[in-house]
């Protein structure tokens, strides 16, 4: 049988193990998954128009302008009242991650779809 000590120690060394943050900025391949999982595929889809327009359609309006990046982030930040396929406006929804990388990784990836 292990000793107490022994135990506690497999557990502090699980524990350190399981607290590094493995973390790094969401890369591009991340960013479509997290984006269903913060359901904002309801109301865009890749190319076509659903309450709120294609990532094709933002891609196309974004695409090359200096400001861009700073004009999603703002959308996807604070709340912004828009205005749905069907007349009916309601807030934005605001992204849950707060992480600069993050949130550029996002903003890109809509650029360039
Ligand atoms: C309830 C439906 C709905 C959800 C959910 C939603 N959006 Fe939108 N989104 C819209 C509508 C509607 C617009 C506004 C279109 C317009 O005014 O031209 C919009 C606009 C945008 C724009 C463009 C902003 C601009 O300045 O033109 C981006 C980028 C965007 N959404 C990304 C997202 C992301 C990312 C998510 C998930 C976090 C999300 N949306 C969730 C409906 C939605």
């Amino acid at each position: 049988m292990k000793s107490i000590a022994m135990k506690l120690a497999q557990v502090f060394a699980m524990s350190a193990v399981l607290s590094v943050p493995a973390y790094a900025a969401m890369s591009e391949a991340d960013v479509e998954p997290y984006l269903k999982k913060q359901g904002c595929m309801k109301c865009h889809a890749m190319d076509k128009t659903k309450k709120g327009p294609s990532y094709k359609k933002l891609a196309e309006k974004f695409k090359g302008k200096p400001d861009s990046e700073a004009k999603i982030l703002k959308n996807l930040t604070t709340s912004p009242m828009v205005k749905l396929e069907d007349g009916t406006e309601e807030e934005h929804k605001e992204i849950e991650t707060k992480d600069k990388g993050d949130l550029k990784a996002i903003a890109n990836w809509i650029m360039t779809r």
